[in-house]
């Protein structure tokens, strides 16, 4: 498989999806200014080496919220993988837990949890436990979004990835264009559908699966992220910090990560690029929970860039899909490997050690002058 960068995945990807699903994985919300906007921010930062350090080859891992990582690069969720490729999040979860990434798996998922964490199992290299995190849209139905972060606790999800900038769905004009507004027949989202086990709810009955059972709904508040906090002893991680006075409160309501997210510019457009929200974000939590970020990391570049401005972590989305449309399994694998070689490339080109050791003094402005 010859496939020199993500880009030519994505290309690979392109090639072999149908239009209309290309449309959905691809786009953003209305003129799609933030999709541009997230990968057009890296390149406007430069990365100045520093030299003759002996630091010899770098170590990659690192841990978040107790997770050990080959590498500070996650998946963030995407929905529908069945669309990419019928393996669907099968294959991204054995090609995540075989590389040591943590995947964060999406509510919205084609297939069911506890399926997508028996292949992570199966694919973790020696046995060890792979580390999987779960994607939340909280419901207004509390009864419902308990059953569901149940399930995700018993299927042994570590984390709770709680998608926070969407009160409403984004206007994606390229899938009204398209007509494309729920799964084509076959494909069901398997967590809304009804649950195994005594005691628990069910989700909807035999006709249950539809993504428009999802509601996207503005009453969503901090009471509803302090009641999640009362059910459950997972760590809480907010997904779609944009503003540094939220950043604030939820450091102040005992979220305990979070993660700089404009959705890969497919909510609210005109947003500016997460990686340029970073440091502001930084400054806010002055280092009392970790940061992730997504949106545009295509390269072990981005990767330093976004470490150096205060993330711990970063992570994909797209990539990932586009791994998985062009080869399955081997090509999410080898979205991670290109990352992973890139990274270790660019570290050692910077003169870092390992990902601690980014500092912002390895950036500066693409344009000159420079101080
Ligand atoms: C997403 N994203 C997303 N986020 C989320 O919290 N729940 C979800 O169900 C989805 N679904 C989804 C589908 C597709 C096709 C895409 C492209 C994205 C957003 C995702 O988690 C992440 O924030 C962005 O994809 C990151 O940007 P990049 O890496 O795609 O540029």
């Amino acid at each position: 498989m010859d496939y020199a960068n993500v880009r030519s995945l994505e290309e690979a990807a392109r090639a072999v999806l149908d239009p209309v699903h290309y449309d959905y994985f691809a786009g953003g919300a209305q003129d799609e200014i933030t999709v541009a906007a997230n990968e057009a921010a890296f390149a406007r930062i430069g990365l100045v080496p520093r030299i003759l350090r002996g630091a010899a080859r770098p170590r990659l891992g690192t841990t978040v919220l107790g997770a050990e990582m080959s590498m500070p690069v996650m998946l963030s969720p995407t929905a529908f993988h069945k669309l990419a490729h019928p393996e669907a999040e099968r294959a991204t979860a054995r090609a995540a837990a075989a590389a040591g990434v943590t995947m964060i798996s999406a509510m919205l998922s084609t297939v069911a949890i506890e399926d997508i964490a028996a292949e992570a199992r199966k694919a973790a290299p020696g046995g060890a436990e792979p580390s999987l995190w779960f994607q939340l849209y909280v419901q207004p139905d509390l009864g419902f979004t308990e059953a569901i972060v149940r399930r995700a606790e018993a299927a042994g999800c570590r984390a709770l990835v709680v998608t926070v900038d969407s009160p409403a769905l984004g206007r994606h004009e390229r899938n009204d264009r398209n007509d494309f507004h729920d799964l084509p027949p076959g494909m069901r989202c398997e967590n809304l559908r009804e649950l195994p086990g005594e005691g628990l709810r069910d989700l909807g009955g035999r006709d249950s699966g539809h993504v428009r059972q999802v509601v996207l709904s503005p009453e969503i508040s901090w009471d509803h992220i302090a009641w999640l906090r009362q059910i459950s002893d997972l760590p809480i991680v907010l997904k779609g910090v944009l503003h540094p006075r939220d950043a604030r409160l939820a450091v102040e309501n005992g979220v305990d990560a979070l993660l700089v997210s404009n959705h890969g510019g497919r909510q609210l457009d005109t947003t500016p690029a997460t990686i340029d929200r970073l440091p502001i974000i930084a400054e806010a939590v002055q280092g009392q929970v970790p940061l992730l970020l997504d949106g545009g990391v295509r390269r072990g570049t981005d990767v330093i860039k976004a470490l150096a401005l205060g993330a711990t972590a970063t992570a994909i989305g797209r990539p990932a899909v586009w791994g998985l449309a062009a080869a399955g399994e081997a090509g999410v694998a080898r979205v991670l490997d290109l990352l992973r070689n890139e990274l270790d490339n660019a570290l050692t080109l910077c003169g870092c050690a390992s990902p601690q050791d980014v500092t912002a003094e390895l950036l500066t402005t693409m344009e000159g002058p420079h101080q």
